[in-house]
């Protein structure tokens, strides 16, 4: 494999670490400066061009995306996704990962332990936000913080507000998550490459400290990774779009709690507790996959006018229910059922024998307009006609006023 590591820091350990690992396996490996690439636009030809110069063919690049540099990388990775080489982050996984308030609204709807969270705008809004989420001691967030900064313990509600109110107030994003304090200053981070996670280490915080980040002097020891949390992790990856992610999570009382979940973690922490090559099982997923690069399904699956995804409910009344799918006629009707949520349970490409329940949800790829047949007339909406403004609407339209429409244009 020709691999291309995308990093500004070529020394660092991570990165010299998986140079190292890629060359030992006689793959053809090269680390790039993120910043040095540019991106060319042209129509059916989407361009890289390195340090001024055509860029050659790779087959896989491994982004080491630091936080500062959030929107150039993520352009290059989607660019390079353009282009068809395989990359186990996508652009979407790393920006989606690396806004903390983002990351937890999408692992939300599914069933992982996350920290009760609040996301508020009104001053008014903050007392109470602070009481859903348990009340104090309460820990402010940063939506991009990284190694523990910007992570913040309260210890009582006023504390609270008052620091809320003024970070708010010079324009900084922040979130109200509830302090889990049985996990005491200690954390778990699983280190997930493609399926699996590859090594596990327990960190805990020094000197009173809460926050267990290893930058913080955070204690970090190998750990025998409970299958609930490993199970955890690996499902927050996938969920985010990360095939190599460290997952965070506070250890507690019911079980993991997945704080973050990190698109470029160091290996330095990791590999020095455990012992482990992880550099060297990130080198031989990659190699496995390169053959499959990441897609954006959705830009894929709706270039054609008319044609969409979207997710159908069996209601309890429908004539569905207790239908198979193959008896459903939804093939016949040129929609294609991709996956299949019954309950919290995800059932891919569901074979056609499946006999369908009731609230079972359907994800569906196919014709929209047939699609919005099957959905109850409340949600249903086929396109109206784009109506004329009336004069006055707006206050641009009122300085120059135009005739009435005839009342046949306004008539639905
Ligand atoms: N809700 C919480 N309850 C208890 N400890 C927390 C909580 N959130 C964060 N911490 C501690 O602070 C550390 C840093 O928080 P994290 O969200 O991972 O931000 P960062 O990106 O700075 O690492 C965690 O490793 C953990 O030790
Ligand atoms: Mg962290």
């Amino acid at each position: 494999m020709k691999l291309a590591i995308l990093s500004r820091a070529p020394r660092c350990y991570s990165t010299r670490r998986l140079r190292e690992a890629a060359a030992a396996r006689g793959h053809t490996v090269k680390v790039l400066d993120t910043l040095k690439f540019s991106i060319e636009l042209r129509p059916r030809a989407p361009g890289l061009h390195f340090r001024g110069k055509r860029l050659s063919h790779y087959d896989a690049i491994l982004p080491r995306i630091g936080a500062s540099i959030t929107y150039y990388g993520t352009a290059l990775v989607r660019q390079f996704e353009q282009l068809d080489v395989y990359t186990p982050n996508s652009a979407n996984g790393i920006a989606n990962s690396r806004d903390k308030l983002r990351a937890l609204q999408i692992l939300s709807r599914h069933d992982l332990g996350i920290p009760p969270t609040s996301f508020v705008r009104r001053k008014e809004d903050v007392l109470p936000a602070i009481e859903h989420v348990g009340g104090a001691p309460v820990i402010i967030k940063l939506l991009e913080g990284t190694q523990g900064v910007g992570v913040i313990l309260a210890d009582s509600v006023k504390i609270a507000a008052a620091i809320i109110e003024t970070l708010q107030s010079t324009k900084q994003n922040v979130l109200i998550q509830k302090f889990v304090g049985e996990s005491a200053g200690r954390d778990i981070r699983a280190f997930v490459v493609g399926d699996r996670v590859v090594a596990a280490m327990r960190r805990v915080a020094q000197g009173g400290d809460f926050r267990s980040n290893v930058h913080r002097g955070g204690q970090a020891q190998a750990v025998e990774l409970d299958p609930v949390f490993a199970d955890t992790a690996v499902r927050s990856a996938q969920i985010m779009g990360l095939k190599v992610a460290g997952v965070d999570m506070l250890e507690g009382r019911e079980g993991p709690q997945v704080m973050e979940v990190n698109s470029s973690p160091g290996l330095e922490g990791i590999e020095g507790a455990t012992g482990l090559d992880v550099a060297g099982a990130i080198i031989d997923y990659m190699a496995g996959q390169v053959s499959f690069p990441e897609l954006d399904i959705r830009q894929r699956l709706t270039v054609t006018a008319g044609y969409g995804v979207t997710e159908l409910t069996i209601g309890e009344s429908s004539n569905l229910v207790g239908q198979t799918l193959a008896e459903s006629g939804l093939r016949s009707k040129d929609i294609v059922v991709l996956t299949l949520t019954r309950e919290v349970n995800v059932i891919s490409n569901p074979k056609s024998s499946r006999v369908l329940e009731p609230h079972d949800r359907l994800l569906c790829y196919g014709k929209l307009e047939h699609m919005r047949d099957l959905v109850p007339a409340r949600r249903k909406g086929k396109p109206s006609k784009v109506r004329k403004l009336q004069p006055g609407a707006g206050s641009p339209a009122a300085a120059t006023p135009e005739p009435a429409p005839p009342l046949e244009d306004l008539a639905p």
